[in-house]
């Protein structure tokens, strides 16, 4: 049975999405964030470390770890080499899904409209992720795209913050919340591992109930 995206986050609201482009420091930024209380987190395929960043983190074990911005079979079938545990696209794409089903890993597409949706849900991928969430118009959009298919379920992602966290998580359709808020670009170059601790702390913290 294919295992699906809800299983995989565990009851967890937030999705940290991190890109790494030391993988030498993969072990302090694992080291926070499982500090901070994350259980997941999603490593993109933007640096040419990612895939060692991804075994690292998959390694690490306080984290289910999984891929972003695949947006290739070869990423999808790398990804899952690496360790990943499930794969996020910032598009819907046929050959991504179709290689992520026979590697047996959830797939979270990115929709922004409607009809990437319909494409979706009839490839059997309920959970997408709206993207880019905040300029597509947010919770608003969100609710709207969400009206005519009860049974899609959305990590909005791009743009979000930790003040909007709670009012998308109040909305039933709101699986989890994705974001690179609780680890920057900034953050990273800097060494910051004691904020990207205290702010996903504080992300955890307003998404439990
Ligand atoms: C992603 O890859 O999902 C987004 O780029 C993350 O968006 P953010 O950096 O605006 O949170």
């Amino acid at each position: 049975m294919t295992v699906e995206m809800d299983s995989v986050l565990q009851g967890s609201r937030i999705l940290p999405v991190l890109t790494v482009t030391d993988p030498a420091t993969t072990h302090l930024l694992a080291d926070a964030l499982a500090a901070g209380g994350a259980r997941c987190a999603e490593v993109t395929f933007r640096t040419p470390g990612a895939e060692q960043v991804l075994e690292t983190m998959a390694a690490h074990g306080g984290l289910t770890v999984g891929a972003g911005t695949v947006v290739t079979r070869d990423q999808a079938e790398r990804a899952g080499a690496a360790g990943a545990r499930f794969v996020v696209s910032p598009g819907y794409d046929d050959e991504v899904v179709a290689k992520c089903r026979e590697l047996r890993l959830p797939v979270v597409p990115g929709i922004a409209t409607a009809t990437e949706l319909m494409r979706a849900l009839r490839a059997g991928c309920s959970t997408v992720k709206l993207f880019p969430a905040e300029p597509l118009g947010g919770l608003r959009t969100l609710r709207a795209l969400a009206a005519p298919f009860p049974q899609a379920r959305f990590i909005p992602t791009g743009g979000i913050q930790d003040s909007h966290l709670a009012s998308y998580l109040a909305d039933p359709a709101v699986l989890a919340v994705g974001g690179s808020w609780m680890a920057t670009a900034t953050h990273l170059e800097r060494g910051e591992y004691d904020e990207i601790r205290r702010l996903t702390a504080e992300a955890v913290d307003r998404s439990t109930p």
